[in-house]
């Protein structure tokens, strides 16, 4: 089954649609479509994906490949976006790349289609998933492909070192290496000095092994926060991974019906000269320069750069929200800057909000601290501080 198209690129969508992965919105319509593929096979998945249970998922939902293709629902938006961003990227013309974390080769088929004088591998430990990644070649009268069960750290024992010219891994690293705890930080600077790197350099040393002096490693990996990716950048830099902050992106994407945003991280062997959080700073506000004048405010990752651009600063007074029996802590603060009064709302999981005020503009930031507060007010009590000594650690 050729994957039809009249484009000179095969088009992503029409892909899709010859497999048949239909787009759910919600959690309800995914679990409706996949009980329709195989309500037996769904009925076991179930309790794997809510955790109710414990047990193999990627053995359960590549049992078949129709139910395997099925379960992509979930994930539909995040691979189109993430395979729209490397056919965009028109200097790749990669030889031979590795898949890692292959699961049922939809990724890796794709590229074969897409790069079609390449020779691509796809390694996955599952093996349900290779069985599936191999059935969906055939079905697709794809040749340049070849998937082997193996696990992660059988790699060097199975291919030559320098061998591939491109890497990629997609949600895959939090599995090998381990998941990475919330981090709970008030400064990105602070956390990374702290707990600067992802775990042991020796798993990416590998991928720097397998990869051609001039070759690219691509991840997409399950990151949460900016703090994630700058531990990632540091474990890379350890592997002699250098990331290469221009190329990367951050793609928009949904998850049954929820907008989410993930960054992709490409890495090489070439020295930058960036620091980490001059690298994150790039990354973060890409097409989204910061502009220091009264009436501005951002959010996110954008707000705390913002807040540390804007140099010295006076605190002039704050308000913390602890929420009870939660690791959840909040500061709304207001400080001053020789040109500026910045009203900055943080919190130690990650929220940043700060809008930049003229210096007079006293009675605008409270109102402002105030409204901030108020959307939180219900998750706990506030207790006001007007000296820095005062504030709840
Ligand atoms: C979250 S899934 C991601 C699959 C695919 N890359 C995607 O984007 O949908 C993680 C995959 O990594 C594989 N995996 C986990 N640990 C592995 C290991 N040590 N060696 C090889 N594959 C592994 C799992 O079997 C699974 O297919």
């Amino acid at each position: 089954m050729p994957i039809e198209t009249k484009q000179r690129k095969p088009s992503i969508s029409a892909y899709y649609k010859t497999l048949g992965i239909k787009e759910c919105k919600s959690k309800r319509g995914f679990w409706k479509h996949v009980t329709e593929v195989d309500s037996v096979l769904a009925e076991d998945l179930e309790p794997l994906i809510s955790r109710k249970k414990q047990g193999n998922l990627y053995e359960v939902k590549n049992e078949t490949l129709p139910f395997s293709l099925a379960v992509e629902s979930w994930t539909k938006s995040f691979h189109h976006s993430f395979l729209t961003w490397i056919n965009r990227q028109k200097h790749f013309k990669p030889k031979r790349i590795l898949e890692i974390g292959c699961d049922n080769g939809l990724l890796a088929c794709w590229y074969a289609t897409s790069f079609p004088d390449a020779e691509i591998v796809g390694i996955d430990q599952s093996e349900n998933g290779i069985r599936c990644a191999q059935e969906l070649a055939n079905q697709l009268d794809i040749t340049n492909v070849s998937f082997y069960q193996i696990d992660f750290l059988e790699l060097k024992e199975r291919f030559l070192i320098n061998s591939f010219d491109l890497i990629i891994s997609v949600r895959t690293f939090h599995e090998i290496m381990g998941p990475l705890f919330i981090p709970k930080y008030w400064s990105l600077l602070d956390c990374l000095k702290e707990n600067p790197t992802y775990g042991d350099c020796l798993y990416l040393q590998t991928v720097d092994d397998l990869l051609t002096d001039d070759g690219t490693y691509l991840s997409c990996e399950r990151f949460e926060n900016p703090a994630d990716v700058g531990k990632w950048a540091n474990s890379l830099k350890q592997a002699n991974l250098h990331v290469q902050w221009d190329d990367c992106d951050i793609i928009d994407y949904h998850e049954l019906g929820t907008k989410k945003r993930t960054p992709i991280i490409v890495a090489t062997k070439r020295e930058t000269g960036i620091t980490t959080i001059e690298g994150l700073e790039q990354l973060y506000t890409k097409d989204y320069p910061l502009v220091y004048e009264a009436g501005k405010s951002y959010s996110g990752a954008k707000a705390e750069f913002a807040y540390h651009r804007l140099g010295e600063k006076t605190f002039k007074s704050g308000h913390s929200l602890c929420v009870p029996n939660q690791w959840y802590v909040f500061r709304f603060e207001i400080w001053e800057t020789s040109d500026f009064l910045l009203v900055y709302s943080y919190g130690n999981m990650g929220h940043r909000h700060l809008d930049i005020l003229p210096s007079v503009a006293n009675l605008d930031a409270q109102l402002l601290i105030e409204e901030a507060m108020g959307q939180y007010q219900h998750l706990g009590p506030t207790v006001q501080y007007d000296r820095l000594e005062d504030r709840p650690k």
